[in-house]
């Protein structure tokens, strides 16, 4: 089975993926979106979100990563799929499952969901200006409202020459809410289908790895959310590993402090850390105290002290 850490915007960024793939078996991960609007973007744009693409497109782990674009027109799209592919993407991630308002307002992300012959022209514009070497690949949810409407949208994505399609098993209206997954969508998906799937949404352990592949037929399987949940569970679904424990996590915490005050001085750490534990108390409870400890400081220090002190209390 392969299990891919999937995209997640302003969560998911390069040092979370240096720390997530070098204590897991990932077989890829996929960038945060890059917005493309009526231009050409420039490569600071595509490093940034990607620094990957200065060392072969991949993790320091060797994990391969594919750069998202997030669009509505054809030709700036395929423009810009085409400079992602210059600069050395190992593969190009086309995004129509984004709910965000902003986003949707001006018919990108999952409101193309409504409009499956502009997403037909979206990926096949740059299907066809990338170097057939690359896949193109795309990520829908299952439609804006109707499940129903995936059938379409996924035929649009296959006839315009896809390599694989993951599909996160919810519409845009079910949102994140877990009783909206609907996973036997994905398995109706591949029978009336041969595009190659990822199916997507949910994987929070093992055994719901194992019922999502049972129940779609699919054993490629993206993880997110749960993957800042459980810092292993690319592991825990891949190959039924332990659940980290705590006193590990908090170790990977200040590995990940260390990474974040190098790259930006500190400036976003203390948000990104609080963002974490905002995961992290899901699944463990002390992750609830640490945070009451560390909530009101504002600046990168004191929050690493903090982390520190704790650490050294539990190993006394
Ligand atoms: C904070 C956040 C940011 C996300 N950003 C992206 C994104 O940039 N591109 C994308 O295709 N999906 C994005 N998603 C959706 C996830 O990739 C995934 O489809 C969804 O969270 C369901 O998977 P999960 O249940 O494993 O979390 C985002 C989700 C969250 C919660």
């Amino acid at each position: 089975m392969r299990v891919v850490l999937g995209p997640m915007e302003g969560v998911l960024d390069h040092l979370m993926r240096e720390i997530l793939t070098d204590i897991n078996d990932y077989d890829l991960c996929v960038t945060e979106f890059v917005r493309v609007v009526d231009q050409r973007l420039p490569e600071h744009v595509f490093k940034r979100l990607c620094p990957e693409l200065d060392q072969g497109s991949q993790t320091k782990s060797g994990v391969p990563v594919h750069i998202q674009l997030l669009g509505q027109d054809p030709h700036w799209m395929a423009e810009n799929a085409v400079v992602a592919a210059e600069l050395g993407a190992r593969g190009i991630d086309l995004n129509f499952g984004c709910p965000a308002k902003l986003v949707n307002k001006s018919k990108g992300g999952a409101a193309l969901l409504q409009h499956p012959e502009l997403i037909h022209s979206v990926v096949k514009a740059c299907r066809d200006a990338v170097d057939p070497a690359i896949p193109v690949t795309a990520k829908i949810r299952l439609g804006w409202e109707n499940p129903d409407d995936c059938f379409e949208i996924v035929s649009a994505i296959e006839s315009a020459g896809a390599n694989e399609l993951t599909v996160h098993a919810r519409t845009k209206s079910g949102g994140y809410k877990a009783s909206e997954i609907k996973w036997d969508y994905i398995n109706q998906i591949r029978q009336r289908s041969s595009i190659p799937l990822i199916a997507n949404g949910e994987i929070w352990d093992y055994q719901a790895g194992q019922a999502c592949i049972e129940t779609t037929g699919v054993d490629s399987l993206m993880v997110c959310r749960g993957a800042f949940n459980v810092p292993n569970l690319g592991n825990v679904v891949k190959h039924n590993a332990t659940i980290m424990p705590w006193s590990e996590v908090v170790e990977l915490m200040l590995v990940y402090s260390q990474y974040e005050m190098k790259g930006d001085k500190g400036l976003y750490y203390p948000n990104r850390i609080k963002q974490w534990f905002a995961y992290l108390r899901n699944q463990y409870p002390e992750a609830a105290d640490l945070f009451r400890e560390i909530r009101t400081f504002n600046k990168a220090e004191p929050i690493v002290e903090r982390i520190k002190h704790y650490r050294d209390s539990l190993q006394a």
